[in-house]
């Protein structure tokens, strides 16, 4: 089906260029996870407030359920599935060895966020974390190994790792 409102749209997702046609409107998240199929990136909210749908749009994070698709013509967009991709974040690390992820389902926005946390605080203070994370919202409460993490993977870093 197409509508008025089709647009062609191009940008590249995890080192891939993808072309698509799609109204401009949509919400970023329905077309990485529907058009793209790339569904580490969840739905919460739909409305900007838990953080759940966090990708990296030109490296900062940004709410996908929130971001019409129109915008992000040209962008070099990262999504969970991505990151990471030639070794393991030291967020990734960190976060396995202290086996943060209760259910599960808010994680990888965590872990976006979390990214660019650390790309703007290489190491982060408890206030730095608090502030830049406020926005992430956890239902199993798992923000005390959050913290945890983050400061494990800012050293993790600091010995040589990746931070992409
Ligand atoms: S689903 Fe996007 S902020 Fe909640
Ligand atoms: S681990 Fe369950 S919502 Fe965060």
């Amino acid at each position: 089906m197409t509508s008025d409102d089709t647009v062609s749209i191009s940008f590249e997702i995890n080192g891939k260029d993808v072309a698509i046609d799609v109204e401009g409107d949509t919400p970023l998240l329905w077309v990485i996870r529907d058009e793209i199929g790339l569904t580490g990136t969840k739905f919460g909210c739909g409305i900007g407030m838990c953080g759940a749908c966090t990708v990296h749009v030109g490296g900062r994070a940004v709410r996908s359920c929130v971001t019409p698709v129109s915008d992000v013509e040209g962008a070099s967009i990262t999504t969970i599935e991505g990151l990471g991709m030639e070794q393991p974040h030291p967020l990734q690390v960190a976060w396995k060895e202290l086996q943060v992820p209760q259910c599960g389902y808010c994680q990888s926005g965590q872990i976006m966020q979390a990214a660019t946390l650390l790309a703007d605080f290489p190491t982060p203070s408890d206030e730095d974390i608090d502030r830049v994370m406020a926005g992430n919202l956890c239902r199993c409460m798992t923000y005390p190994r959050i913290r945890e993490a983050i400061k494990s993977a800012s050293e993790l870093a600091k010995q040589g790792g990746s931070n992409g």
